[in-house]
């Protein structure tokens, strides 16, 4: 379908109505255009014309405001999304999980760009991404759709993936804002869930919580992405529905963080006309469809009834006006949807390039990378012949004959001299043989992830009920009973211990959103997470098991040994919730901080990732100071010790001294980088760090609470993941600390700035 595109700019010269003068600012300019508007306009802003596409539909836009043809105001299109566009055909990156297990800002930056500008290529002004909820759970159906279970990781690789997008002109919106972690199980997709549903559950969490895990990502995209658009989400926190939320949509997101964009709900996340409008809600994209509200009708009776006053439209109207100046949208023609103004090819190679970053080798007993003598490979599983994503507005279709599956990326990489065999699994006795049979056996086996519903457990074998046909429900609420059932007929995790039975050099490739349980990792010879790999993840796959490349991901999440090592599991009050409240009282201990806290030892920790080569760290160092208003910068040296060139990622973790009333995780990122090392040489990376960076939420300040930094000892740790750490130091902050490498005083009440400015590396000899 082709859209209203290429018309003429709203303002084609800058005398030509009042609001067209560049000079002015964007938010003079909506003053003036506001003014000009009459109520019926106004009113008519507000709600758009509803989903256009959703994916059902293909070739449409997800969205699309109303005309205001009196004032030349045309037609506003969106498209989803964080993983591609979801119209017509376009280009499957690899998700956003995968996109985050590069640890590679450049990377970030790229993809965001890639996306919009094919977002721009179809006709669209906004682009419905990128996705950074925390991974709370990996039962959320959504959690190949985020950036995992870090919030400083979610932060940069949003900010990074907003730049790169916005600086193709088209505007990024991030979602959802926010606590938005889980979709709810027992559900039919996409907007139902029976059990602690998306709609209808209330995240509930302290002021601390909420400000130190589930908001920085989105402050970091306002402060320092300067993201256009954000989207409030189906869920309550705090058991206010987001969409009328006034603390966070108004007193948090435009107050205290200065957000001038718009504020764009959820489609059907929009609770009610008033209340919306009052809290801070811009546009609802899907009126009179998903939302019962923000039609011309429902405003104009909030404005007689006098629950809106006319001021309050003004404002939304505002917002909406001042983010289509801010980004230019007057002052140029509208985007012409054709496929053609694409780069494919280029995207094509950057899909490739993500995902050759994002392959995370998680066990290496020297079966890769594959060797010379290698003449016969048997590949088994159905994902092996499969384009594998995950389901919903992160669905993207690529373009035929753009997919390389991971059994055409091992057969053309493998070329005629090698043999390769393929059985989907669905035989255990033929896949055996097959194995046995072969040098290598390659296993490409994953999960189920869809938006809409949960995952009922975190195996492999258990997923998205809804989705999958002869599955049975065997739940006992988060303590998931994990169990054997089939999707498609293959139970991955015995069919992996059936071939790693039969053939002792098994590599098990995963093709999953997220972690899962790898109940047979001491019985295979080697571990590989693919994600859900894009389109290029067959090429990808085969350069990374021949050492054509270095495997350069890290987790973005904790694979944990057993489900109840989840901070989780077995509590229904925290997931899925009891009487559609989840209460978040493992507090900060997300993730990595949870097993951290409770010491437990997870399958694999968060940060790891193994490269073909060895690094040996030099002793962390630390200087005052560092690049833009950097308080203080950590050094590292890192030498590549072995014979192939390789990827390293240092991790820098911050131990901030408990103090009453401020508890603290053991550790926590503070920064990171990822590097490639030629063989023998070295690199110094350093690692500025803000106030931010040893900063605590704490509620008790100034009555509504604020930031502080915690007088005490910091101690700083390096490592290759959260539990390789191999050196420390420590910064006194404010007190005395024996053996600080560096005395930095305690400030008082401050907004802090964000994430830590960019960190650097240069060659060392
Ligand atoms: C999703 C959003 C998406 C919207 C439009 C909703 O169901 O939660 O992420 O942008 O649909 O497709």
């Amino acid at each position: 379908m082709r859209s209203e595109a290429g018309t003429p700019a709203p303002c084609p010269t800058p005398d030509a109505h009042s609001w067209c003068d560049q000079r002015l600012s964007a938010s003079v300019r909506a003053d003036r255009f506001v003014t000009a508007m009459t109520l019926d306009e106004k009113v008519s802003l507000l709600g758009g014309q509803g989903v256009v596409h959703n994916g059902i539909v293909p070739g449409g836009h997800t969205g699309a405001t109303v005309a205001v043809p009196r004032l030349g105001l045309p037609v506003v299109y969106l498209s989803d999304g964080p993983v591609g566009v979801r119209q017509g055909v376009a280009t499957a990156l690899p998700v956003p999980m995968a996109l985050s297990a590069t640890w590679d800002l450049g990377l970030a930056r790229r993809a965001g760009r890639a996306v919009a500008t094919e977002a721009k290529a179809k006709g669209n002004d906004i682009v419905l991404g990128p996705s950074v909820n925390i991974l709370r759970t990996p039962q959320n159906g959504r959690t190949y759709e985020s950036y995992g279970e870090e919030t400083l990781q979610n932060a940069r690789t949003g900010v990074a993936w907003v730049q790169g997008a916005q600086s193709t002109g088209v505007i990024a919106d991030i979602k959802h804002y926010a606590g938005n972690n889980q979709e709810g199980q027992l559900g039919l997709p996409p907007f139902v869930s029976a059990d602690g549903g998306r709609t209808n559950v209330s995240a509930n969490m302290t002021q601390r919580t909420l400000r130190e895990v589930y908001l920085p990502h989105f402050e970091a995209a306002v402060k320092q992405g300067k993201v256009g658009t954000l989207m409030c989400s189906y869920n309550k926190v705090n058991e206010v529905h987001v969409c009328e939320n006034k603390f966070l949509l108004d007193t948090i997101l435009r107050q205290q963080w200065g957000f001038r964009g718009m504020v764009i709900s959820d489609y059907g996340a929009s609770k009610g006309t008033a209340t919306g409008l009052n809290a801070g809600l811009d546009f609802v994209p899907a009126q009179g469809l998903l939302d019962r509200s923000y039609s011309p009708t429902q405003i104009r009776a909030a404005l007689t009834l006098g629950q809106v006053s006319e001021s309050t439209l003004d404002k939304r109207v505002h917002a909406i006006i001042g983010t289509l100046f801010a980004f230019g949208f007057f002052d140029r023609s509208g985007f012409t949807d054709d496929d053609q103004q694409i780069p494919f090819a280029q995207h094509d190679v950057l899909a490739r390039q993500i995902e050759e970053r994002a392959i995370t080798l998680l066990k290496n007993n020297g079966v890769l990378p594959l060797k010379g003598s290698t003449k016969r490979i048997a590949v088994v599983g159905t994902y092996a012949d499969e384009f594998v994503t995950g389901g919903g507005s992160g669905g993207v279709e690529p373009r035929p004959g753009a997919v390389v599956t991971a059994l055409d990326g091992i057969r053309d990489r493998a070329g005629r001299a090698v043999r390769v065999t393929f059985t989907d699994g669905s035989d255990p006795a033929e896949s055996a043989r097959q194995a046995r049979a072969a040098d290598v056996a390659i296993v490409v086996v994953g999960d189920v992830q869809s938006e809409g519903t949960d995952k009922t457990c975190v195996s492999m074998n258990c997923s998205n009920d809804a989705l999958t046909s002869n599955s049975t429900l065997i739940t006992s609420g988060s303590n998931c009973v994990e169990r054997t059932c089939p999707i498609n007929g293959t139970d991955n995790d015995r069919l992996v211990s059936q071939v790693a039975a039969a053939q002792p050099r098994t590599v098990v490739a995963l093709q999953t959103g997220g972690p899962v349980l790898t109940p047979w990792r001491n019985k295979v010879a080697a571990v590989l997470e693919a994600w859900y790999p894009g389109q290029a993840g067959g090429s990808a796959l085969a350069r990374v098991l021949w050492g054509d490349v270095d495997p350069g991901g890290r987790l973005p999440a904790t694979f944990p040994a057993t489900a109840d090592q989840l901070p989780t599991a077995g509590d229904r009050r925290r997931y899925p919730g009891v009487a559609n409240s989840a209460l978040y009282s493992e507090g900060l201990l997300v993730g990595y901080r949870w097993f951290d806290a409770n010491k437990l030892r997870p399958a694999y920790p968060f940060g790891a990732g193994l490269s073909y080569t060895r690094f040996r760290y030099g002793n962390l160092t630390v200087t005052r100071g560092g690049p833009r208003g950097a308080v203080a910068t950590a050094h590292v040296t890192i030498r590549n010790v072995g014979r192939r060139p390789g990827i390293a990622v240092p991790q820098l973790y911050v131990s901030k001294p408990s103090t009453r009333p401020l508890r603290q995780p053991v550790r926590q990122l503070a920064a990171s980088h990822s590097v490639h090392i030629p063989a023998g040489r070295s690199v110094r990376v350093s690692l500025p760090l803000n106030d931010r960076s040893f900063a605590s939420w704490d509620s008790s300040l100034r009555g509504e609470g604020g930031w502080r930094i915690p007088r005490g000892c910091h101690r700083l740790s390096i490592g290759m993941s959260s539990r390789t750490l191999t050196s420390s130091a420590v910064i006194a902050r404010g007190a005395a600390c024996p053996g600080a490498r560096l005395r930095l005083p305690v400030t008082g009440l401050f907004d802090l700035p964000l994430a830590p400015p960019a960190s650097s590396q240069r060659a060392s000899s």
